[in-house]
């Protein structure tokens, strides 16, 4: 229908004639002239339709925005002073020769140009994909899978799909179900990810494994997860960490080259998630932001202020201090007001806070709410330990160490970005070393960091006397403070396998009846393996320069995990439900 596109038709074309297909844009009317900017996925070029044309511009007069054309047309110069630097085809224009309207167009929603609100933008969705940012994003995003399977092809990684309809797979989140017809009253669970068939793949002898994979989790939805979503998922046998980091690292920095033509740092640098924790409040630190958190518990141990010298004196507590260079000659009063109920949203009970006016003037040179509580000693232990300079703000978080950690990491990245400290460019990181299990006070047991799979780096004897010490082989891959990967090497022995399970508080029985299939494969001659899986829409919108994977995936759901385009999920009649055994229990209502 076409031997052109409509972004490509240039000067090379002049004086001839070029056919293209696309979309109407802005069209304009000018002293009997139309002008109309014809749009396809390549850009646009301007078409002239010239009132002695007569069939011609009889229809172009009625076409009307995202009207679909076809238009065959000779290339001529724009006259003098009108080139649009701005496009490829900016020094042309196509004089219609002959002017077809494939398809009419409703008037839209909305203008393309226009942000009319996310539910509108995904009811229409296949409009929105229309913009010019849509468009980017979608081949942007092609780009990359296909250069990360390239990648994985080339160095003998084998692409092996995995059921979709299985058993549960733990990763921390819901399972979503899907009962089914020929066995009543029994449902297979969506996979929260390929994390048991990978290992079994290679207990197979598949060697490499890797899947652009589906993963299914029903969880609350923030801008960077949705209920489903894609995994580059890997695995490799007869490895150790160290092989796995070397291949990750290597892909990463080979896609971001082919991609975005960036050079990434080699090696990445590592870091322990305790130091990641300790000086950065985080588990995955955006390196980009140059602040740091200072723990002043020993200044603060024998203080009055209980505040500060309860958590100073728990083994299991911490205060910890965010200096902000500047920040007190830079914030107004209000201002570092309004950082205490943000950092409540990240679980504070309080932010208290010094403006260092002159140092050397003892506590007459320090306004706070608190150095009346805190000694000389205490104020000046604080100073030292985060060699304020006068201008300086010094934020404070105290209580449980893991508390203080999240809201003072939330923080950080906060204050770094209204500071404008957030460095351009990209920066990579491991983090490495995690503990092994994390105490859930809720429940009263150890919940595995990583996933139950997840190697530790000691004995079975070592695991059961100390859990609460034990790390495991378990890594993240971080980029600008997201977290784009993480695997681990996996236990491959059956004792190891079922002493963490039974450490989880899970009973040999229901052992057995989860992943009895997977201890029963670990007694045959199971390779030592390991892998990782890197989350592919936070790739894609790391690259984009996006806050939210939605704006690359096509049809993404609301927070809500609603689909305004399709209006799923929906009901189902009471036939189709009892052809699945499936009875709906409403939920109870107020009343
Ligand atoms: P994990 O649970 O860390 O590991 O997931 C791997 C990566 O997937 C991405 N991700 C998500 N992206 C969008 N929406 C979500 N809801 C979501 N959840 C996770 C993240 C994350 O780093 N089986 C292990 C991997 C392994 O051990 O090999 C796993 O799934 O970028
Ligand atoms: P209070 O004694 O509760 O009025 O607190 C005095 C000051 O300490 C206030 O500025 C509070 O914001 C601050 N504060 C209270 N609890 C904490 C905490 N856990 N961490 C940091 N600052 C706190």
């Amino acid at each position: 229908m076409r031997n052109e596109f409509c972004g490509q038709v240039t000067e090379k074309y002049l004086n001839q004639q070029v056919e293209v297909c696309g979309w109407v844009g802005n069209r304009r009317d000018h002293g009997g002239v139309i002008f109309i900017d014809l749009r396809d996925h390549t850009g646009l070029v301007q078409v002239v339709v010239e009132p002695d044309n007569e069939a011609a511009f009889k229809i172009a007069d009625s076409a009307r925005y995202e009207y679909c054309l076809r238009v065959k047309g000779t290339v001529r110069n724009r006259p003098e002073g009108q080139n649009n630097d701005k496009l490829v085809t900016g020094k042309i224009e196509l004089v219609v020769d002959e002017y077809q309207v494939l398809n009419p167009s409703k008037a839209l929603p909305f203008m393309l140009d226009e942000n009319p609100g996310e539910n509108i933008r995904l009811q229409y969705r296949y409009l929105d994909l229309r913009r010019d940012s849509m468009q980017h994003n979608m081949r942007l995003r092609s780009k990359l899978t296909h250069a990360l399977r390239n990648h994985l092809h080339q160095r003998d990684f084998l692409d092996i799909e995995t059921p979709v309809l299985t058993k549960a797979t733990p990763e921390g989140a819901r399972d979503f179900l899907v009962p089914s017809r020929m066995n009543a009253g029994q449902f297979y669970a969506m996979p929260q990810s390929p994390q048991l068939f990978k290992q079994l793949l290679m207990m197979s002898g598949m060697d490499r494994y890797y899947q652009i994979a589906r993963c299914f989790r029903d969880e609350d939805l923030r801008a960077d997860r949705q209920p489903e979503f894609t995994q580059l998922d890997i695995e490799m046998a007869f490895v150790e960490q160290e092989d796995v980091l070397q291949m990750a690292e290597n892909l990463i920095r080979d896609t971001f080259k082919e991609v975005l033509d960036v050079e990434l740092a080699n090696p990445f640098p590592r870091m322990t998630y305790s130091e990641a924790m300790r000086r950065y409040g985080s588990d995955k630190p955006d390196l980009r932001i140059d602040l740091e958190l200072v723990d002043v518990a020993d200044a603060v141990k024998d203080s009055e202020f209980k505040v500060f010298s309860a958590p100073a004196n728990d083994p299991a507590g911490r205060v910890a201090v965010l200096k902000v260079p500047q920040g007190g000659a830079t914030f107004t009063r209000k201002q570092i007001d309004e950082y205490e109920p943000y950092a409540r949203r990240f679980g504070a009970r309080g932010l208290a806070w010094i403006k260092v006016n002159e140092k050397t003037a003892g506590k007459e040179g320090l306004q706070s709410p608190i150095v009346k509580f805190l000694s000389d000693d205490a104020l000046s232990g604080i100073l030292s330990a985060t060699q304020a300079e006068d201008g300086d703000l010094l934020f404070f978080g105290a209580g449980k160490y893991s508390e203080v950690s999240q809201f003072m990491g939330a923080l950080r990245l906060k204050v770094g970005q209204d500071l404008g400290r957030v460095a351009a460019g990209w920066r990579p990181l491991w983090v490495v070393d995690f503990p092994m299990f994390e105490y859930n006070d809720d429940e009263n047991r150890w919940d595995a960091l990583h996933h139950p799979f997840t190697a530790p780096t000691g004995t079975v004897d070592e695991l059961k006397n100390n859990p609460g010490d034990a790390l495991s082989k378990g890594y993240d891959m971080v980029m600008n403070g997201v977290e784009m990967g993480g695997g681990s090497i996996r236990i491959h022995d059956q004792q190891m396998q079922s002493s963490v399970l039974g450490l989880l508080g899970i009973s040999a029985e229901q052992a057995k009846e989860k992943f009895g299939f997977l201890l029963e494969a670990l007694q045959y001659g199971c390779p030592p393996h390991g892998g990782i899986a890197f989350g592919v829409d936070r790739m894609a919108s790391l690259m984009c320069g996006e806050d939210s994977i939605r704006e690359v995936i096509a049809f993404p759901k609301t927070s809500s995990g609603h689909c305004p385009l399709t209006n799923a999920p929906s009901n189902i009649d009471a036939d189709q439900l009892a052809e699945v055994h499936v009875q709906v229990i409403e939920p109870e209502t107020d009343d």
